[in-house]
């Protein structure tokens, strides 16, 4: 036996020591847990959100870890290009930022929704990887985008809104990949199967929607992104990773 530290642990081979790691949809769910993971690996965490994400902030620098906020919504490019001018070099980029949306029949859909859940999940996704780029291309990186079982099968129980803009999520992080990969900046996804977060309560979902016969905890999606993120997933580029008890393979 050695007593070499972790994979993951700051000073392991996957550690993040010295590191910025930015996240968008920061203040609660898989986002926030994410946050906190990558500060527990080592990384200097900056958490983004709509709304105020300093109870995320709070509960990182409780364990002596660095973090920051800010308030920024993900469909306004400026903003998003304002915040990050803020931090030089980007290591880590994580794209959680999405919202749901009100419906779930085609035949109840109302543009206004459409609009919101299509603006939120896709072009936010496209303005934060935009805004982010350059502060990443000098050096290299990783990019993490949060996709979603919905968008590999058509859904458990969304609407197809939600279901479509996951799916742009997946075919996004591909296009990121291939055009990012000369500039050492490596990108992949996860899709989640159903996360016990505020996104999915009153929804309907029930645990035997999967094998595993229960739903995630946020911290499970978090420690997938967080891998990807390390340098230990040094040979992934354009994956999307299904983490969701079973729901769907292959
Ligand atoms: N919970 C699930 O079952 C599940 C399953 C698969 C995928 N996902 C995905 O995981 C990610 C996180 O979801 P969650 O379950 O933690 O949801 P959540 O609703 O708990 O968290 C989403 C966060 O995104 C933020 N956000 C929303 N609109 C924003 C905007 N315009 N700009 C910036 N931030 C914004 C919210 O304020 C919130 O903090 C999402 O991409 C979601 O689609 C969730």
């Amino acid at each position: 036996m050695t007593d070499s530290p972790g994979l993951l642990h700051p000073s392991g081979p996957g550690g993040m020591t010295g590191q910025c790691a930015v996240v968008t949809g920061g203040a609660r769910g898989i986002g926030a847990s994410t946050a906190l993971e990558l500060a527990r690996s080592g990384a200097s965490v900056v958490v983004c959100d709509v709304v105020d994400p300093t109870q995320t902030v709070a509960q990182i620098r409780a364990e002596g870890l660095s973090a920051h906020g800010h308030a920024v919504d993900v469909t306004d490019r400026s903003a998003l290009a304002e915040t990050f001018a803020g931090y030089p070099q980007i290591d880590v980029l994580v794209t959680c930022a999405a919202i749901y949306g009100e419906t779930a029949d085609i035949d109840d859909l109302d543009d206004t929704d459409v609009a919101s859940v299509l603006d939120i999940n896709v072009k936010g996704t496209l303005w934060t990887l935009q805004a982010a780029l350059p502060h990443m291309r000098e050096h290299g990186g990783r990019i993490v985008c949060v996709g979603s079982v919905a968008g590999k099968v058509g859904g458990v129980r969304a609407g197809p809104h939600y279901v479509a803009s996951k799916g742009a999520v997946h075919a996004l992080v591909k296009w990121a990949a291939k055009t990012q990969a000369q500039y050492g900046v490596l990108v992949n996804g996860v899709a989640p199967g159903v996360v016990d977060t505020p996104m999915i309560v009153g929804k309907g979902y029930t645990p035997d929607y999967c094998p595993l016969g229960r739903l995630a905890e946020p911290e499970e999606i978090a420690r997938v992104v967080v891998f990807l993120a390390s340098p230990a997933a040094s040979y992934m580029t354009g994956t999307i990773v299904d983490v969701n008890g079973g729901a769907a393979m292959g």
